[in-house]
C-alpha cells in the first residue's frame, strides 16, 4: 500500500476512464440502491464516486470512516453524470474495500454549508477543516503566499527570520510577553511586528528584506483581527515612497495574475488622509460603492436651523450624503440609522426631504441637494456635529446604507494608498499618540510644525486599502537619530524611558544608517478579501475565538506549580466583583 502515489479521490477525470485505481478517503456519504452501494470517497481533492455491487463488501462502512478502496474508473452510464462534481463524469466500480479507520458520528455534517456554530466548528476544527471549503482556502493560502515568495525573491529581496523572543516593539496593541527562567522578574516580549529588526537589518547593508512574519498583538478581537498575524514583511535602503507603493502594487497585481488569473490595474488611486476622510468618512474607504459624503458647512453659516447652526457656532461641520433611490425609505429605517448614529456618538441625524426642512431655506434646501449630487428620488442624510465626530458617524452611515441596500460592486477589486497620513492621533484618552508607529518619518515640509501644531504633521506613511479593508501599511523611517529622539519625546517619553526601550536603535543610528522605508502586508486580511469573508477565522487554520481561547487545544489553561515556582511566577487569582 501506498497512499502517497495512489491517485486522489477528487483529480480523477473523464481521461482517466479504463484505469485501474487505488484510492484513499473518507466517507463522505453512503447511499444504497438495490444491493448497489454508492460511496462519495473524499480527500483534500474532492470528491468521486465509489460503486460497490456486492452488498457485503460496504456492508459495515459508515460515514468519515478511513478507507482504502480498489477498482476501475469508468465513465458513468449517459444521463447520471453530475455536473456540479469535478469528477462527475466517472466513478469508480470496487473490487477491494478495506476500513483502515472507523470514525464516530461527528458533532456536525462535514460539508460546504455547515450548519454547525461556529464554537462547535473551532473545537472540532480538524473536522471543519475537512469540509472542502476549508481545505480550498487553505491551499489558495498556500498558493497565495508561495506567489508573493517568488516576486520578492525575484527583486533580490531576500527572506531572513527574525527572533520570536524580543523586546517590547510598539504597535499600538499590549505586547504578550513571555518570563525569563534565567533572569527572573525579566521577561521577553513577543513581537507586535519584527519593525526595528528589520529597521537594524538596514544599518547592517541587508538593503532588502522580507519575511513572512508571525506577529502576536494582545488586542480586543473584532470580525476583521487576529491575535496572531501573519505578515508579509518588508523593509528596502534608498528608497523613496514611489519605490515601496511601486513594489506593491507589482506585487497584487502578480498575485492576482498567478493566483486567480485576474487582471488588476495599477498604479492604485491614491487619497491623502484629509481628502479620504471627508469623502468617506473613513480612512479605509471602500470604493465599490459610489456614495462620497460633502461638506456643506459654509452654505449653512447662515442658517435658522439651530442643530446645524449651534454645531457650526461651536467650530464644527455639517456633512451629508445622498442615497440614491432613498426618499422612499420608511420612517422606521430612517430611526433606525439615527439611532446608529446616536449610538456613535452624534446628536442626531436629519434627512432631506424631511422634518427639518421647513426650517431651512430654500436656497440652503437646495445647497445641500446639489453638494450630495442628490436627484429628485434621492435622499440626503446630514450630520452636524464636531468635525472627527460627523467624520466617524458620516463614515459608518455611508457603510451601512451600502451594506443595506446592496450596493457594493461585486466582484470588483478596489485598491486604493491612503497616503500622507498623519505623523499623530488622539488615543482614546484624548492623548497624542503615534499613528502609524514612532519610527515613521514626518513630511519634510511640515518639521516645524513637530513643535507647535503635531497633529497637523503629515507623515510619510502609507496604507493600501482594499475593497474597505487596510490590507497593508507602512512608511518612511526616521533614519536619524536627533529627529528620532524628538518624535519620542513629543510622544511623552522620558530620556530614561527612550535610553531603556530603544537604546539599541538609537545608537545604531550613529553608526552609517541607509534612508530607508518598508510595508507590511496582512496575509489574514488580504484573504478575507480575496475568498470574500468578513470573518478572518474562515481563512486561518486554527483560529482563537473572539475571547482569545484555543477550543480545541483548550488553551490558555493552568501550568504545573513546579514550572511558575522555576519562572519565579505567583498568580494572583483576581478578585471577583461583589
Ligand atoms: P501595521 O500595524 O499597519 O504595520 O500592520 C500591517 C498590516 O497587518 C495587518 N494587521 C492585522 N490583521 C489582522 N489582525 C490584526 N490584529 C492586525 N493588525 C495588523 C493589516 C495591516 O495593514 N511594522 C508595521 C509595518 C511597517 O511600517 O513596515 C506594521 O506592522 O493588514
Amino acid at each position: 500500500m501506498s497512499g502517497f502515489t495512489a491517485p486522489h479521490c477528487g483529480s480523477l477525470r473523464a481521461s482517466d476512464a479504463g484505469k485501474e485505481v487505488e484510492l484513499y478517503g473518507w466517507v463522505a456519504r453512503r447511499r444504497d440502491h438495490g444491493g448497489v452501494t454508492f460511496l462519495d470517497l473524499r480527500d483534500r481533492w474532492g470528491i468521486v464516486q465509489v460503486v460497490v455491487r456486492t452488498a457485503s463488501v460496504a456492508s459495515d462502512v459508515r460515514g468519515e470512516y478511513v478507507v482504502r478502496a480498489r477498482g476501475a474508473v469508468r465513465r458513468r452510464p449517459a444521463g447520471a453524470e453530475n455536473p456540479k462534481l469535478a469528477t462527475g463524469d466517472i466513478e469508480v466500480d470496487v473490487e477491494e474495500l478495506e476500513v483502515i479507520s472507523k470514525s464516530k458520528t461527528p458533532p456536525f455534517e462535514i460539508e460546504d454549508d455547515v450548519a454547525a456554530d461556529e464554537a462547535t466548528r473551532l473545537k472540532y476544527r480538524y473536522l471543519d477543516i475537512r469540509r472542502p471549503k476549508m481545505a480550498r482556502t487553505l491551499e489558495l493560502r498556500h498558493r497565495v503566499v508561495q506567489a508573493i515568495h517568488r516576486y520578492m525573491s525575484a527583486r533580490e529581496f531576500i527572506e531572513i527570520e527574525t527572533p520570536m523572543l524580543l523586546k517590547g516593539t510598539p504597535e499600538g496593541s499590549r505586547d504578550f510577553i513571555v518570563p525569563s527562567r534565567l533572569h527572573p522578574g525579566e521577561f521577553f516580549a513577543l513581537p507586535q511586528s519584527p519593525q526595528q529588526l528589520k529597521q537594524l537589518l538596514m544599518v547592517a547593508g541587508i538593503g532588502r528584506y522580507y519575511q513572512i512574519a508571525r506577529c502576536l498583538r494582545d488586542e480586543d478581537l473584532r470580525a476583521d483581527r487576529v491575535v496572531e498575524i501573519t505578515q508579509l514583511d518588508v523593509e528596502m535602503s534608498f528608497c523613496t515612497e514611489e519605490d515601496v507603493l511601486g513594489l506593491i502594487e507589482g506585487l497584487w497585481a502578480s498575485v492576482w495574475k498567478d493566483v486567480l488569473g485576474i487582471d488588476i490595474k495599477t498604479p492604485f488611486p491614491r487619497l491623502d488622509m484629509q481628502e479620504a476622510l471627508l469623502k468617506y468618512g473613513t480612512d479605509k474607504p471602500d470604493l465599490r460603492y459610489d456614495l462620497v459624503i460633502a461638506d456643506v458647512s459654509d452654505a449653512l453659516r447662515e442658517t435658522s436651523a439651530t442643530v446645524f447652526r449651534s454645531a457650526l457656532d461651536a467650530g464644527g461641520v455639517v456633512r451629508c450624503f445622498s442615497v440614491p433611490g432613498g426618499k422612499d425609505m420608511s420612517r422606521r429605517e430612517l430611526d433606525e440609522l439615527a439611532l446608529m448614529a446616536k449610538g456613535a456618538g452624534a446628536k442626531g441625524l436629519a434627512w432631506i426631504p424631511g422634518p427639518l426642512d421647513r426650517h431651512l431655506a430654500e436656497g440652503e434646501v437646495s445647497a445641500i441637494m446639489a453638494a450630495a449630487g442628490a436627484g429628485v428620488d434621492d435622499l440626503v442624510l446630514v450630520v452636524a456635529d464636531r468635525r472627527r465626530k460627523a467624520e466617524t458617524v458620516m463614515g459608518l452611515l455611508r457603510r451601512e446604507i451600502a451594506r443595506r441596500r446592496k450596493l457594493a460592486r461585486q466582484g470588483e477589486w478596489q485598491f486604493l494608498w491612503v497616503y500622507p497620513m498623519y505623523l499623530f492621533e488622539e488615543d482614546d484618552q484624548g492623548n497624542l499618540t503615534y499613528g502609524h508607529h514612532p519610527f515613521t518619518s514626518p513630511w519634510p515640509e511640515d518639521m516645524d510644525l513637530l513643535g507647535t501644531r503635531p497633529y497637523d504633521v503629515r507623515a510619510r506613511a502609507y496604507d493600501c486599502v482594499l475593497n474597505g479593508v487596510e490590507v497593508s501599511g507602512g512608511s518612511i523611517r526616521i533614519h536619524d537619530r536627533e529627529l528620532q529622539e524628538r518624535v519620542f519625546e513629543i510622544l511623552g517619553m522620558s530620556r530614561e524611558k527612550i535610553r531603556a526601550q530603544f537604546g539599541h536603535l538609537l545608537d545604531a543610528f550613529e553608526y552609517g544608517v541607509p534612508p530607508h522605508g518598508g510595508i507590511a502586508a496582512g496575509i489574514d486580511r488580504l484573504m478575507m478579501a480575496i475568498i470574500g469573508t468578513e470573518n478572518i477565522r474562515d481563512v486561518v487554520a486554527f483560529p482563537k475565538t473572539q475571547s482569545h481561547q484555543d477550543l480545541m487545544l483548550g488553551a490558555p489553561s493552568p501550568v504545573d506549580q513546579a514550572l511558575l515556582d522555576e519562572l519565579h511566577i505567583k498568580v494572583v487569582p483576581p478578585t471577583k466583583p461583589s
